[in-house]
């Protein structure tokens, strides 16, 4: 532990010297909570992002020089040769063991004020199986498909490390091999307030939050979880985010996709449905692929069109990347990627309680992990259909919602019952839809489905779970 006096002495020259003003009252527990915050502030890092944020620049300098991103665009016709060459590829990639599924779940799930991590929101529509649940069973049914294991990494962060490893722990690691799920905790960093001040959460401890899903980067460095991979022999990581339930995890066209554009680093897109939907765009700036983030979009950009009436950039990102080991090895943790600011409320100790401050209080920096697209040499961005791939639980009402996602998530099973002749309208007797379910276990795609249901031998109920 450090000498109390020094490390005092240093806040105070840099004017933070206001964390230790509750020290007389702290339990000898507390005063070894703050030194333990106190030691690892590291005041350069302060200032820089101190300077960027008080030079405020200008959100629309910045965006210009962007065109759209070359897509490869949905196929038009089924059968689509292109695609499933790339469908192959990946499947090869698959039965070799060379891609690992990794899961950003370190996120503070604000919007959706949910107690708990967010993995633990249950959103089976039928089942109300829990999204880890989700995600465990399509990992499950694709190592059975292609009869090679295929291990999980997935990035916690201090807040909700000990909750998500309890949560496997106690339920069986969802029937996953616990040697093939590797969690590690992200970084986490100050929150100060809008004079650069530290701001505390408690008496004992300094408010901090995550680095970002940007910083799984460096966390998979530091962390061994890189070379547990290479270990393994892993060369391709499938990137994903806990909140869409529709993801397809380890994708083969996607992993072909990317393998054949010798890409280090590839996104999935879909076409916005509104020019201020709330997803990054992706687009190119001096040919390097960039997302530039819905928040940091201006109106002329949001709303420029191409000649032919579609918006210019339509290509929203879903957050689904495949990455390179290696790539990974030469991005993360070399300090390469930019910090953006948030402003945010932000509940704090000051004057002997909690403050409820009622309007933005604070700024918190973190990093995307999307800013490591300029870097790589090549990169692909596939178009996929919004109502197969992209179901995002992130508000606890409206758009976004877990309402909104159970309802994307059964039209798209029934839109494989129906593909099979089964009740094809939506909606039975006039009224509301049927909840339908269909675990990833009992079928990865409609095609699984196909040859395992037959049209005539099922009626769909209100509610159907095949599972
Ligand atoms: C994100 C993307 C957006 C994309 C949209 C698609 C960002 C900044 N924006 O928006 O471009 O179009 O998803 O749904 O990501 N996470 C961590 N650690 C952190 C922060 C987040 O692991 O420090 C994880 C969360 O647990 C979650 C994911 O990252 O799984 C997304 O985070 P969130 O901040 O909710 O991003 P969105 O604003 O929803």
């Amino acid at each position: 532990m450090s000498d109390l006096s020094s490390l005092k002495s240093v806040f105070e020259e840099k004017g933070q010297g206001h964390v230790f003003a509750g020290w007389g009252e702290l339990s000898p527990d507390g005063r070894e909570e703050l030194l333990a915050d106190c030691e690892k502030i590291d005041f350069d890092w302060i200032e820089k992002r101190w300077g960027e944020f008080s030079e405020a620049r200008d959100a629309v300098s910045r965006l210009t020089g962007l065109e759209p991103a070359p897509v490869v665009e949905l196929p038009r016709r089924s059968g689509d040769a292109a695609k499933n060459r790339a469908a192959a590829v990946g499947e090869e990639l698959l039965r070799q063991g060379k891609v690992a599924a990794f899961l950003v779940a370190g996120g503070q799930g604000t919007r959706l004020g949910f107690d708990g991590p967010k993995g633990c929101f249950p959103l089976g529509p039928v089942s109300g199986k829990t999204l880890f649940q989700w995600h465990a069973e399509q990992i499950r049914a694709r190592s059975r498909r292609y009869g090679t294991p295929i291990p999980w990494y997935i990035m916690t962060s201090r807040d909700n490390d000990a909750a998500t490893r309890k949560y496997f722990a106690d339920n069986g690691y969802l029937g996953l091999d616990p040697g093939g799920v590797f969690f590690f905790r992200q970084g986490m960093v100050p929150t100060l307030d809008f004079s650069g001040r530290l701001l505390l959460a408690s008496p004992s401890r300094l408010a901090l939050n995550p680095n970002g899903h940007g910083g799984s980067l460096s966390g998979l460095r530091a962390s061994g979880a890189l070379d547990d991979m290479r270990g393994r022999g892993i060369e391709m990581i499938s990137y994903f985010q806990v909140d869409n339930p529709l993801v397809t995890i380890c994708d083969p066209v996607f992993l072909g996709w990317h393998v054949q554009g010798r890409a280090d680093m590839s996104s999935k897109v879909l076409e916005k449905n509104a020019p201020g939907e709330k997803i990054g765009i992706v687009c190119v700036r001096d040919g390097r692929t960039h997302v530039v983030e819905y928040s940091d979009l201006d109106a002329v950009t949001m709303n420029a069109r191409a000649p032919d009436g579609r918006l210019k950039f339509w290509a929203g990102s879903i957050a689904i990347h495949v990455i390179n080991v290696d790539f990974v090895e030469r991005v993360g943790g070399h300090g390469l990627l930019p910090w953006h600011q948030a402003r945010k409320k932000v509940a704090h100790f000051a004057g002997g309680g909690i403050v409820e401050p009622k309007m933005e209080n604070a700024v918190k920096f973190e990093m995307f992990v999307f800013d490591a697209l300029p870097f790589a040499e090549r990169s692909v961005t596939l178009e996929v259909r919004r109502e197969h791939e992209f179901a995002p639980v992130k508000n606890a009402v409206g758009v976004d919602s877990a309402e909104s996602s159970r309802a994307l998530l059964s039209a798209c099973f029934r839109g494989w019952l129906s593909s099979l002749g089964i009740n094809p309208s939506a909606a039975i007797d006039g009224g509301e839809a049927s909840a339908v379910e269909i675990s990833p276990l009992y079928s990865l795609d409609a095609a699984e489905l196909a040859a395992k249901v037959k049209p005539t031998g099922l009626k769909l109920e209100r509610k159907l779970l095949l599972g």
